[in-house]
């Protein structure tokens, strides 16, 4: 195997396992791993404490006005392993996962704005190749020319059900009902707002793991890696 270096961009729906795939990717061949979504929730996470979503209603101009004021930035955990969020120096990886955010983040990512900041700040961390980054536009726009484009899907019961354990599991108090239709709401705002919609690349690869075990998708990403990085 040769060492050059690919890009490998995850799309797909919400709650699909898309950054377990690309984290345990990430960790197989040495890349970092970027979670595209966290930079997007981080953004909600400073307009619901800025007062910018009152009552449901999201304050567009209010909160692309204060843009410059919002800084993203990924550190690594020795602990967990993975990348904490941070937001303006403060580590809010715990609460951009739960239920508010997640509840005000598809809107706000229809911002154009806010989706601009967001892509040059994410082709910024591409530029050396090495990199698997997942989100609903990451083969489509962040990295139009990525070596390896996949595009990954459940159904939205299973979807729901995996968030539901996941959160039931660090203790919160969900009710599935209410994660279900979360996620039918994201997957219908994600599919058909203006600004890069979710959809699947022409050259990406489906990989539909209603019905995989997390063996069993692992092994057929990491395979699909290893044939672009014989590629070439
Ligand atoms: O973890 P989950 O797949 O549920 O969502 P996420 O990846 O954390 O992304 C949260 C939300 O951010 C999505 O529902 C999208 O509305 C938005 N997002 C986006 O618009 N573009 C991206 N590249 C990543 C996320």
């Amino acid at each position: 195997m040769t060492n050059h270096k690919i890009v490998v961009a995850i799309d797909g729906h919400s709650s699909c396992g898309k950054s377990t795939i690309a984290k345990a990717l990430a960790a197989k061949f040495g890349y970092v791993f970027i979670d595209s979504g966290a930079m997007y929730r981080a953004v909600t996470l400073y307009a619901l404490r800025h007062n910018l979503v009152a009552g449901g209603e999201l304050k567009r101009d209010e909160l692309i006005g204060a843009l410059s004021e919002i800084k993203i930035e990924f550190k690594y955990n020795p602990v967990s392993k993975k990348n904490d969020t941070f937001l303006n120096g403060e580590n809010v990886e715990e609460e951009i996962r739960q239920l508010p955010v997640s509840q005000n983040v598809s809107p706000v990512a229809t911002i154009a704005e806010v989706r601009a900041a967001m892509v040059r700040l994410q082709q910024e961390m591409g530029k050396n190749k090495g990199i698997v980054m997942d989100g609903r536009d990451i083969g489509t726009v962040v990295f139009p020319d990525a070596e390896l484009k996949l595009f990954v899907t459940a159904t939205a019961e299973i979807r729901a059900q995996r968030r539901f354990d996941e959160l039931k599991a660090k203790g919160e108090d969900v009710s599935y009902s209410e994660i279900l239709e979360n996620v039918k709401e994201r997957d219908f705002i994600d599919s058909t707002r203006e600004a890069s919609p979710l959809r699947k690349a022409d050259d990406a690869l489906v990989l539909d793991n209603s019905y995989l075990t997390r063996e069993e998708q692992m092994e057929w990403a990491i395979e699909r890696v290893e044939e672009r990085l014989d590629d070439r």
